[in-house]
């Protein structure tokens, strides 16, 4: 006798649908249970999800076998062999670890406490009066992603119905993370596609329209995708019209110290509006500043206007925490507090971070050579040099975009964007050719 999953596959389609409804007739009836259609999946009305628009580059990109293929997709760094890079001071803060034979027992709800002090002293300034007075309620979150999820989870619980603003464009896992938590969200302008610029009379008119108590999603630098950051007097005037409506700022720091080399020059958008009293969440990401993309190490920090107010927002985020994943994982904590809790290490680790973002910004300025060099046309290129951190908007279409990993091989997201850190000057010559051709041969 055959098996079961036979005699269905010799009834075709039609006789699979009609099983199905046969099948469903006496589960109704209460006569069946599923288990005897063996090849008819419980989970048969799960369609399948489309790829992530982000990760889903780098697998097309593995698959691709052409030699000069380029993967920029991605936000991760790359030597300028184009292989990943563990920093040095990781290493030795993993060495000091092992020496020290540190215990894997489960962390706090909140996390290392050696690490939430080092992160909020890394983004407001250890002397920053907020931590003396215990303004900041620091929990640490699973990297960046996980951070901004807590805040949304906290939002809707805290503020139902407020909605969260996000800049047109932005990076696309905010918009999953607030649907998600099912907070409301709607855009404000960011991206002028005439000047590749800020669009700031529109930023600012969208966030004076939004209704009184909204949240305003901010990067703090190195604004993903576009590399289009506000200028401190902009910033100022950003600051100035949210305080007057009464909205919360809630900035996303994915690129502290990457940006520009820097840690406090990247924190300086923050600091701006924590230094004018305002309340306001900031989600942090080592990721890239340290490398430890796969550690997932971050941070929530709700800035209070009082001790006791976060006193009550850290132990409501860690009630959201709880249910959720129970407690942070140890390892990414234990470095990034290693490392800046040591004189030494910390020192080598602004170095290692003034050389990455030294790498990206020398690549930036080949290729915006390279692009000159090649277009005689007159076209203004400069807002790729006047762009900052590892990603530049090429200003390029989707159609553009498709002809630059069809037959370019250079893979890339569909709005144009392109990840420098993936780019070794070596391979500047041919992006710049790539750029060039899709932008005048494509429409
Ligand atoms: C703007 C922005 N926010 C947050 C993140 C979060 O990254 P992760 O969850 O890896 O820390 C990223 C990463 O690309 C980002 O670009």
């Amino acid at each position: 006798m055959l098996p079961p999953s036979s005699y269905l596959y010799m009834m075709g389609n039609f006789g699979l649908q009609i099983l199905v409804i046969v099948i469903s007739f006496l589960q109704s009836l209460g006569r069946i249970t599923m288990a005897v259609a063996v090849d008819v999946s419980r989970f048969e009305s799960i369609t399948m999800a489309p790829p992530d628009p982000i990760l889903g580059v780098s697998e097309a990109f593995r698959a691709d076998t052409h030699e000069m293929k380029l993967n920029l997709g991605v936000g991760a760094y790359r030597t300028e062999e184009l292989q990943p890079y563990v920093l040095g001071v990781v290493k030795k803060a993993e060495n000091l670890m092992l020496e020290r034979g540190e215990f894997k027992e489960y962390l706090p709800i909140e996390g290392l406490a050696a690490f939430n002090k080092a992160t909020a002293e890394l983004l407001l300034g250890a002397d920053n009066p907020i931590i003396k007075q215990q303004r900041i309620a620091t929990v640490q979150g699973l990297s960046g992603t996980g951070s901004l999820r807590l805040a949304a989870a906290l939002i809707e619980r805290y503020f139902t119905g407020a909605k969260v603003l996000i800049s047109s464009p932005t990076w696309g896992n905010h918009k999953n993370i607030f649907n998600d938590a099912r907070v409301p969200w709607s855009e404000y302008r960011y991206y002028d596609p005439k000047t590749v610029g800020l669009d700031f009379d529109g930023m600012i008119s969208d966030i004076k329209a939004a209704p009184e108590g909204s949240f305003i999603l901010l990067h703090g630098c190195a604004h993903n995708p576009t590399g289009i950051d506000p200028t401190p007097e902009q910033w100022e005037a950003i600051a100035d019209v949210i305080q007057e409506k009464n909205h919360i700022p809630f900035f996303d720091v994915a690129y502290q110290g990457f940006a520009s080399g820097s840690l406090d020059a990247d924190a300086s958008s923050v600091r701006l509006f924590a230094a004018r009293g305002m309340e306001l969440l900031v989600a942090q990401s080592y990721s890239k500043n340290l490398g430890l993309y796969a550690e997932r190490i971050g941070a929530i920090n709700v800035v209070c206007s009082s001790a006791d107010a976060a006193a009550r927002v850290k132990s409501q985020l860690k009630r959201i925490a709880r249910p959720m994943y129970s407690n942070p994982p140890v390892h990414g904590a234990r470095i990034v507090a290693n490392v800046v809790g040591d004189p030494a290490l910390f020192n080598e680790w602004k170095e290692e971070m003034e050389l990455m973002a030294g790498r990206i910004k020398s690549v930036r300025q080949k290729l915006y050579d390279s692009i000159c060099a090649k277009d005689k046309s007159g076209k203004d290129w400069s807002y790729i040099l006047k762009q900052i951190g590892m990603f530049s908007f090429t200003g390029l279409n989707r159609a553009q975009s498709d002809n630059m990993t069809d037959k370019w091989h250079v893979y890339m997201t569909k709005d144009g964007r392109i990840s420098l850190a993936g780019l070794s000057a070596a391979k500047c010559e041919y992006l710049a050719d790539a750029i060039i051709d899709s932008f005048y041969n494509v429409s």
